[in-house]
């Protein structure tokens, strides 16, 4: 019984994949329908969505390399450094922010991760927020959108860059960035009129614990305060979340440093420092900032 049950409830989410995403078209910006395993828009361009359930939507025009976004080992890394629980506190407060801001809403919301990576905040915030809630989740990283869409059957994942987003205008009623590049016309361009962007960005002194290790003297991060506000957003509230953090075992150290650019940018001598610690402390600061659409 459990088993059938099981396989009706995968068989029923794979059928409702992307049946309440407004997808555009990449080519002709076109809204996208969906048949059976493929998106078309009325113009005949088409997408088949892959094995794993997601879809690519990234032109091959619209990429600089073969495959562009996080690799594979950065992707597979921080998918474990997360699902250690160690950054929960940032999806309790993102979850918060969104409970707060739409605590009054009857009518389903449309929220987009934009540079989802491998999926681990759409998935664990979608199981803390109160509202009906169609979560979606886009990166560049062909790799990251396979781990995301492999694990998180919920979530609707596609393949495609902050600079070219799929989504009809004034489609969603609010985006996520974390420690991803931000595209402020296109964003504006998708959100609704009452829609908002929530953004994390490294504070000051974030990660400065691994930083000190890396560097002889490590710079701090710079606040990411009002960099948005302008043309497209006013800035609504400015959130700073700040924990320590204790790391007391080589994996997690490892997956951490793989996860950030620190990884790509130390020297042997210091990559060999951090490969041969077995505890690490460090402080762990988040610049949450909510801009609503001007
Ligand atoms: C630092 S990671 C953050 C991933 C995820 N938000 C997280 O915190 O786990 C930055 C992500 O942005 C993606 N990215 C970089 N450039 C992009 C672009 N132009 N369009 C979409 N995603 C992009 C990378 O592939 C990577 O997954
Ligand atoms: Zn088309």
């Amino acid at each position: 019984m459990f088993i059938i049950t099981f396989l009706l409830k995968t068989i029923e989410k794979r059928i409702m994949k992307f049946d309440s995403v407004s997808l555009s078209c990449p080519i002709c910006n076109e809204k996208l329908e969906k048949e059976n395993k493929t998106l078309h828009c009325s113009n005949g361009h088409s997408f088949d969505l892959a094995k794993e359930g997601y879809v690519n939507l990234l032109l091959s025009n619209q990429k600089k390399s073969k495959n562009p976004g996080d690799n594979k080992l950065m992707s597979a890394s921080r998918r474990e450094f997360l699902n250690s629980g160690a950054y929960f506190p940032l999806v309790e407060r993102i979850a918060q922010l969104i409970n707060e801001k739409y605590k009054d809403n009857v009518s389903p919301l449309a929220v987009v991760d934009a540079g989802c990576g491998e999926g681990y905040y759409m998935d664990s915030i979608n199981k803390l927020v109160k509202n009906t809630t169609n979560f979606i989740g886009f990166d560049m990283s062909r790799d990251a959108i396979k781990l995301a869409a492999k694990k998180y059957k919920e979530i609707d994942f596609f393949v495609a860059s902050i600079n070219n987003v799929p989504l009809l205008s004034s489609s969603t009623d609010c985006i996520i960035s974390i420690f991803s590049p931000i595209n402020e016309k296109e964003f504006a361009r998708i959100l609704n009129d009452n829609g908002i962007l929530i953004t994390v960005t490294p504070n000051k002194q974030h990660l400065s614990g691994l930083a000190n290790i890396i560097y002889d003297k490590a710079k701090e991060h710079d606040s990411k305060i009002g960099n948005l506000e302008g043309e497209n957003f006013d800035l609504e509230k400015n959130d700073i979340l700040t924990f320590t953090l204790n790391l007391d075992n080589n994996t997690d150290i490892m997956n951490l440093f793989r996860m950030t650019p620190y990884y790509y940018s130390s020297s042997k001598e210091k990559s060999e420092k951090v490969n041969e610690l077995t505890t690490l402390e460090t402080t762990i600061d988040f610049e949450i900032n909510i801009f609503r659409k001007k």
